[in-house]
């Protein structure tokens, strides 16, 4: 016989089995199941707590719930379409294993505040779990670039070679914004970290509870003020994603540079084989796959954001169906963005870094004329005229086909009578990098403080 659908008593015939399968969710929200059991635990202790349940029946209820997380862990828990979602699969069993006390547990609540309160103990975990794995890539950055920062590479813009910095520098850009990820995470817990239950189903419950004593079982920061807005709103699954798409955006760019300095025209990197894959019929082809995922992953969860907004946009207050829909992109968000990490940092680890094609890359591109022109200004010359100065000079260098600092002083001195001997150590490399040398600059010496200075943010809890 099919389950009794739990509000039957008001139809007069059993939902449709297209209808069924279309409105079930069983099938994606049984990933909140221990979530859902915390939920229950924390709201029937306090029932019991207010005498609202007896103590005999919390006792059932905790036994019940125990055994039903054994099968779920097991693999033996039997999930059934008949009962829609997450929430009346678990009570259904309970009512099974412990009889009435599973019957109270759902009293004072509804599924709208329950199910609000499984995603954000579900999104919370997430969050403290995806804050670690951006921690482990962080430190896989800082390792690679402690042994850099005097390994010379073009800085690009227009990605055409513009000046030079240090490879240590270049991946300490991405350090900065994964510390801003990670600001952005911390933020966004926050809101998340708010106790929706005692909402019931919008409107609030007659029964005298209390949803402080909930909260602070389950480590929620405080309660939701407004029933309505508790039951209705998923603002903070939206925010919690738009983070996940900005780290995702940082990862597809530094993808992007990874797969463009992988490619023999730059050669200024290997990434470990285990990372890339070959072709099924040209034999000497080794692709970047994993950044070329990653790049490829990061639409996939900016499409979850788009998805979460809509989803949002035309609801009326308080609780829609329509936030049935929140869960897929979101899960789906959490485990792109925490395989992505994971797998990054190992890849980052694994990096073959080939210095030499950096500097001869560097070399190529008339890096350090803006050094020349600053040197001009330096010596009084106004700063437009010396532009104009070394625009010539590199012209001239560029007919010549070598770089500026290997044109003799004499006809240096052709372009500009205050060019004298010292101009040398200004047209190296190494005098361009070590010149930059303030807070956020490519000298070696802030770099290295600069690694150190985010070593120190790291080692803070
Ligand atoms: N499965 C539902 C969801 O994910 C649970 C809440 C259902 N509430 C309701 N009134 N039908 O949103």
């Amino acid at each position: 016989m099919q389950d009794k659908d739990t509000w039957s008593g008001r139809f007069a015939e059993p939902v449709a089995e297209l209808v069924k399968r279309y409105t079930a969710s069983v099938g994606f929200d049984h990933k909140l199941a221990m979530f859902d059991i915390q939920g229950s635990l924390a709201h029937a202790q306090m029932l019991a707590s207010c005498g609202i349940i007896a103590t005999h029946d919390l006792n059932d209820i905790k036994r019940g719930l125990a055994q039903i997380e054994n099968e779920i862990i097991a693999g033996e828990f039997v999930w059934s379409l008949d009962l829609e979602d997450v929430h009346l699969n678990i009570e259904k069993r309970l009512t099974t294993l412990v009889g009435d006390a599973g019957k109270r547990l759902h009293t004072g609540r509804s599924r709208n505040d329950q199910v609000a309160t499984d995603i954000r103990l579900y999104l919370r975990h997430a969050i403290d779990e995806l804050l670690v794995l951006i921690k482990s890539l962080q430190n896989a950055l800082l390792n690679l670039a402690a042994q850099h920062t005097n390994t010379i590479m073009p800085g690009f813009t227009h990605l055409q070679v513009a000046q030079p910095i240090s490879f240590a520098h270049h991946l300490m850009a991405y350090f900065e914004m994964l510390k801003r990820d990670t600001e952005r995470l911390h933020d966004c817990r926050r809101r998340v970290n708010r106790l929706p239950l005692g909402a019931a189903a919008l409107a609030g419950t007659s029964y005298p509870i209390k949803r402080e004593m909930v909260a602070e079982i389950l480590g929620f920061d405080g309660v939701c003020e407004n029933s309505l807005d508790a039951v209705s709103d998923r603002d903070f699954a939206i925010e919690f994603t738009a983070c996940a798409a900005l780290v995702m955006t940082h990862l597809s760019r530094f993808s992007e540079e990874l797969i463009l300095w992988m490619n023999p025209r730059f050669g200024f990197i290997d990434i470990a084989d285990r990372f890339c894959t070959g072709s099924s019929i040209m034999p000497q082809k080794k692709n970047p796959d994993v950044p070329e995922l990653v790049r490829g992953k990061t639409g996939r969860v900016n499409g979850h954001l788009v998805a979460l907004l809509t989803l949002m946009k035309g609801q009326p207050l308080a609780y829609n169906k329509d936030n049935q829909e929140d869960k897929e992109p979101l899960f789906d968000t959490v485990e792109t963005l925490t395989q992505t990490l994971r797998i990054y940092a190992d890849m980052i680890a694994g990096i073959q870094v080939k210095p030499e094609a950096m500097r001869s890359a560097a070399l190529q591109g008339y890096a350090t004329a803006t050094d020349l022109a600053d040197y001009l200004v330096k010596k009084g010359v106004p700063f437009r005229d010396a532009h104009e100065t070394v625009a010539v000079a590199v012209r001239f260098a560029e007919q010549r086909g070598c770089d500026l600092s290997a044109v003799s002083l004499s006809e240096l001195q052709q372009f500009s009578t205050h060019i004298a001997e010292d101009v040398y150590q200004v047209l190296s490399l190494e005098g361009s990098l070590a010149s930059r040398n303030h807070i956020g600059g490519t000298a070696p010496n802030q770099v290295e403080a600069a690694i150190v200075r985010a070593r120190v943010s790291l080692a803070k809890p």
